[in-house]
């Protein structure tokens, strides 16, 4: 992953508008006093839902909000990758999962065609503006690997095949609905399941057997030692 530092070129200013001043001040008093830091997430993605992405000047003024220092919210937006220090894609930002799992069932193929249709490098926009993309740490869905997140939704399970097409449902402004995209249930078993399959485990009869069996063994005292 590469150092994240904040873009070189800043807007002038930053303000939430009013629709989100107003809940960034709900979500402020929900913390008792002096805990007011504990919203800095929060307001963070707020700001980047506003502008897209995290700015020097929203580093600043969600600081001023909270009574933090400038560099406690710096260190905050440069840790974790849900925050973009870049403008990004206004139609999808791609961030591909490239930790050992992803990268064992596929995501160098992923990045590649990242490479081929968005731009060469991360973090760079794609001709019009529309597409970037960024390769990432474990986002936490190992067992559905490969996968990407956009924005708050995360699309896993995915072949070439199906990543192309998710590209092209953002490009054409209809997304894939978001979880796997190989028709499994979340992170159960492909195919359907095959574990705790028995029916005594769901009608009682299987705590009935279970009883049976604790009845017959010795109680620790009856217990020889070895
Ligand atoms: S390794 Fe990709 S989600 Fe964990």
């Amino acid at each position: 992953m590469s150092v994240r530092r904040l873009h070189a070129e800043q807007p002038e200013s930053f303000a939430f508008n009013a629709e989100n001043a107003a809940w960034a001040r709900t979500v402020i008093a929900r913390y008792p006093a002096g805990r007011q830091a504990s919203a800095v997430i929060p307001l963070l993605w707020r700001g980047q839902e506003q502008e897209g992405w995290v700015t020097k000047p929203m580093i600043e003024a969600i600081a001023d909000m909270l009574g933090m220092a400038y560099i406690r919210v710096l260190e905050v937006a440069t840790f974790y990758t849900m925050f973009q220090l870049s403008p990004v894609g206004k139609k999808a930002h791609i961030q591909v999962c490239g930790t050992t799992p992803c990268q064992l069932r596929g995501a160098e193929e992923l990045i590649a065609i990242c490479k081929s249709r968005i731009a060469p490098h991360a973090h760079e926009l794609d001709a019009d503006g529309s597409f970037s993309w960024e390769e990432v740490e474990c986002l936490g869905a190992c067992v559905n690997a490969p996968m990407v997140q956009v924005f708050k939704d995360t699309y896993e399970d995915l072949t070439p095949e199906s990543f192309e097409a998710l590209i092209d449902g953002f490009a054409a402004g209809n997304p894939p609905t978001p979880g796997p995209q190989n028709g499994r249930q979340y992170a159960a078993p492909e195919g359907g399941e095959n574990t705790l399959l028995d029916a005594a485990l769901y009608d009682g009869s299987a705590i009935g057997l279970h009883r049976a069996y604790a009845r017959e063994e010795p109680k620790p005292e009856e217990k020889k030692p070895a």
